[in-house]
């Protein structure tokens, strides 16, 4: 199903090419509707180049694909952006005198509008009456954001950057208007994610396939919900999740010691990261020669148990502990017994192998809760575990 890419007349529409360029890149497919005025600031061409369909603003254009009716019935996402004080006051009357106006009549998918306009307009009673009425009939208006705007002069009024607005339309279309929630606001949560290195010698270690994605997507979905998020890293070769500091670290100890620090005044942790159990007795500082025929070199020691360490009393009060295990058979019954074990408040159980868990781009889970509690979550992107176990975080939180 597409999404509608409504384009108002604004000096931002240009800002608007660069967030149809994440779309599309993204493997969405998407409708471009401009305003005709919108059409003086950046041309149809490009709207079409960029979008790869042809592109109007008037209901008239292909009249026999009844589009001012289909594009709005089978768009999965309408996002307006910029959306003008005119056009806002337009939408809130119901008045449909161009192609975007009977999309917005027809659409029953979520509908976002991203405001963009001088601070004056932005906080006349007319627009703020105009948001309040979309608002009121389930439409989200997003804040504008503060700052530079087309002229010498700064407030709110400016579009949220293509980056914000790419985010949060993947939000809404992953959990609807509940996708916008800053549920986790005021909240300081710290994510363990990747996996260890213990070094052997200056050419070796002992690592795991962790590859850092299900713990980059818990920053992510903790930040998006208005978190301050602390991510402890263990050779991950992702990009920074937008909105967390990011500790970068490589062997037990060092995750240990920062998530530590981290933990002291955090409300919630989750431990994603794939911590080795055991680490070289002794770091050999040149390299270790095959000795043929002699024992195996290297002498293991044993890594503490963070998780198990974290929460081990005294700790910090209402503080909410997540642990991961990876398990190849056995799920529930190995999880219960390590749930107890680590006396964590929740275990996320995953199944490795069949394409699922370490590198995967899905996930799937059994979360276990202290208590008795069990949640499935079916095969899906990483993120939609991510959002379900913040959930479950938020509950206890209350
Ligand atoms: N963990 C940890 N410190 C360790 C090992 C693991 O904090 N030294 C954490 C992981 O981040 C994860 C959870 O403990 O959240 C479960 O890890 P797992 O390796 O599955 O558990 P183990 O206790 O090592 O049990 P197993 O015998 O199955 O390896």
């Amino acid at each position: 199903m597409p999404i509608v890419l409504g384009v108002g007349a604004g000096i931002a529409a240009y800002k608007a090419c660069e967030l149809l360029r994440l779309l599309t890149e993204s493997g969405h497919d998407v409708r471009v509707v401009p305003t005709a005025d919108a059409l003086r600031f950046v041309g149809a061409p490009t709207w079409e180049a960029l979008s790869g369909h042809p592109v109007t603003a008037s209901p008239w254009d292909g009249a026999h694909e009844v589009a001012h009716v289909q594009l709005g019935q089978r768009a999965e996402l309408v996002l307006v952006a910029p959306a003008t004080a005119d056009l806002l006051a337009r939408a809130a009357a119901g008045l449909a005198p161009d192609l975007l106006g009977n999309v917005l009549l027809t659409a029953g998918c979520p509908v976002v509008y991203a405001p963009a306009m001088h601070t004056e307009m932005w906080q006349h009673p007319a627009t703020q009456a105009s948001v309040a009425t979309l608002r009121s009939r389930g439409a989200i208006v997003l804040e504008p954001a503060s700052g530079r705007l087309t002229g010498p002069d700064t407030g709110p009024g400016r579009l949220p950057e293509p980056a914000e607005l790419f985010r949060a339309a993947l939000r809404v279309l992953a959990r609807g208007a509940a996708g916008l929630a800053a549920d986790l606001a005021g909240r300081r949560v710290v994510v363990s994610a990747g996996g260890t290195r213990e070094e052997i010698d200056p050419v070796r270690f002992i690592g795991n396939w962790s590859s850092g994605r299900q713990g980059y997507a818990l920053a992510a979905t903790a930040a998006a919900r208005g978190a301050q998020v602390t991510l402890v890293a263990a050779n991950t070769e992702l990009a920074d999740p937008a909105g967390a500091r990011v500790v970068r670290v490589t062997s037990a100890g060092q995750l240990r010691e920062a998530v530590l620090r981290a933990a002291a005044d955090a409300d919630a942790i989750v431990m994603a990261a794939a911590v080795a159990d055991y680490r070289p007795a002794a770091r050999s500082d040149t390299k270790i020669k095959r000795a043929e025929g002699a024992p195996a070199p290297i002498e293991l020691a044993e890594n503490p148990d963070i998780l198990r360490e974290l929460c081990r009393p005294p700790r910090r009060d209402g503080q909410v502990i997540v642990g991961f295990a990876a398990e190849t058979g056995n799920l529930i019954e190995n999880g219960r017994a390590k749930l107890a074990a680590k006396g964590c408040d929740l275990l996320v159980v995953n199944q490795v192998g069949g394409g699922l868990a370490f590198g995967a781009e899905d996930n799937a889970a059994e979360i276990l809760a202290a208590g008795g509690g069990r949640t499935s979550v079916p095969r899906g992107p990483k993120e939609a575990l991510a959002d379900v176990i913040w959930d479950l975080v938020a509950a206890r939180l209350g």
